[in-house]
């Protein structure tokens, strides 16, 4: 048995290792991130302490004494629930540090709340933080603050802008992002509406009709998937015709709102409705039934992030489709990056995990791993 957990605990972190941020990257698979995240998942079940300290000991170390300062820009919001959970988890049960040193604060939607948190950890003493900022357009600020205070800082879910990530490596600032490209879930979402079997045009008119409920416009990953979703369309020679966007903020029961106020005002003529993540298309879809309309049958309904409830939707014929955006691979990636931070270890300015697509095909594998 100690054997076993201990040959899981290496396997997880000898794959750790090759995707730790400053590794082969780029070669990673999105399969391989997620065995990795199954099997330090299965030894962390198996709750050997052994298996905590194998992982730590391959990250190099002791990180018990380490303080992870952890910042996400606001706690109510379904998937960064889901991620801040996922690293808290890896980052006490498979790295070893101390429940109490890692400290995770709420930004409240509020970027001036975010930098009194962040200016906190410094005075404190904090030896890493992982921020998830309320404005990415704050990064250049909040990177020179946590530089001037020789502080490394691993950026997650919203991405800063190039210029700024060039400035990382160019001058050889501690910091880095973790993310997901965005436009690769746009383009997985416009891909699932080309393989329903009329390609999105329901009534044969000749174009796809589609209403576009954005997440926060400030944000590249509403921007992207907002872009990709439609050029997937338009690549694939399809005519498309915007009938409304509007900004839902990610939130379920703006999705719900603006896609009841869609029906009602364009009715039959919606064909697709794109939802730039899973929270939204939960709400969009009880519009659609409560307007009598059926998925996948008059109109087609896609999301992004993968909640259980809306893979769940995609195997009842309640959703389209949706794309996994892997918390679990990106708070590993996240965690890591901080640990080599830690360790003296230099780190790549981005570091960008693999989306996976969502049909009714591999549904249930997923809703596997989300529950492992
Ligand atoms: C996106 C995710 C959204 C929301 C947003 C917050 O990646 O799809 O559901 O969590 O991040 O920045």
């Amino acid at each position: 048995m100690k054997k076993r957990i201990l040959a899981a605990a290496m396997a997880a972190a000898m794959v750790m290792g090759l995707t730790a941020c400053g590794g082969s990257t780029a070669s990673t698979t999105a399969a391989a991130e997620t065995e990795a995240a199954t099997t330090a998942a299965a030894a962390a079940e198996d709750g050997a302490t052994e298996a905590a300290s194998a992982a730590a000991e391959a990250a190099g170390g002791d990180l018990s004494d380490k303080k992870v300062g952890i910042s996400i820009y606001k706690f109510d919001d379904n998937f960064m629930t889901l991620y801040r959970t996922e690293l808290q988890r890896y980052l006490v049960e498979e790295c070893g540090f101390k429940a109490e040193n890692v400290v995770i604060q709420d930004g409240k939607g509020d970027q001036a709340e975010q930098t009194n948190q962040i200016n906190n950890f410094i005075t404190q003493g904090f030896d890493v933080l992982i921020l998830n900022l309320v404005q990415a357009s704050s990064a250049p600020q909040i990177t020179d603050l946590c530089s001037a205070a020789g502080i490394p800082v691993v950026y997650i879910n919203r991405e800063p802008d190039a210029a700024e990530e060039q400035r990382w490596a160019d001058e050889g600032i501690n910091a880095t992002y973790v993310g997901c490209d965005a436009r690769q879930s746009g383009t997985y979402q416009g891909e699932e509406i080309l393989e329903t079997a009329n390609k999105g045009d329901i009534n044969g008119d000749g174009k796809v009709s589609y209403v576009m409920i954005q997440g926060d416009p400030e944000n590249v990953d509403a921007q992207y998937r907002t872009e990709f979703s439609v050029k997937a369309l338009t690549d694939a020679g399809m005519e498309v015709e915007e009938l409304l966007m509007m900004r839902g903020d990610w939130d379920q029961a703006k999705g719900q709102q603006i896609a009841q106020d869609a029906l009602t005002q364009f009715g039959d003529q919606v064909e697709v409705i794109f939802c730039n993540n899973d929270a939204m298309a939960l709400g969009a879809y009880q519009a659609i039934a409560a307007a009598g309309r059926t998925v996948n049958e008059d109109i087609y309904l896609v999301g992004v992030d993968a909640l259980t409830e809306a893979v769940q939707n995609v195997l009842a014929d309640k959703q389209t489709g949706t794309v996994f955006n892997d918390h679990f691979s990106q708070a590993k990636m996240a965690a890591d990056c901080a640990i080599n931070y830690l360790n003296g270890e230099a780190v790549e300015a981005v570091n960008m995990v693999d989306y996976v697509k969502v049909t009714k095909d591999n549904a249930q594998d997923i809703l596997d791993k989300l529950a492992q």
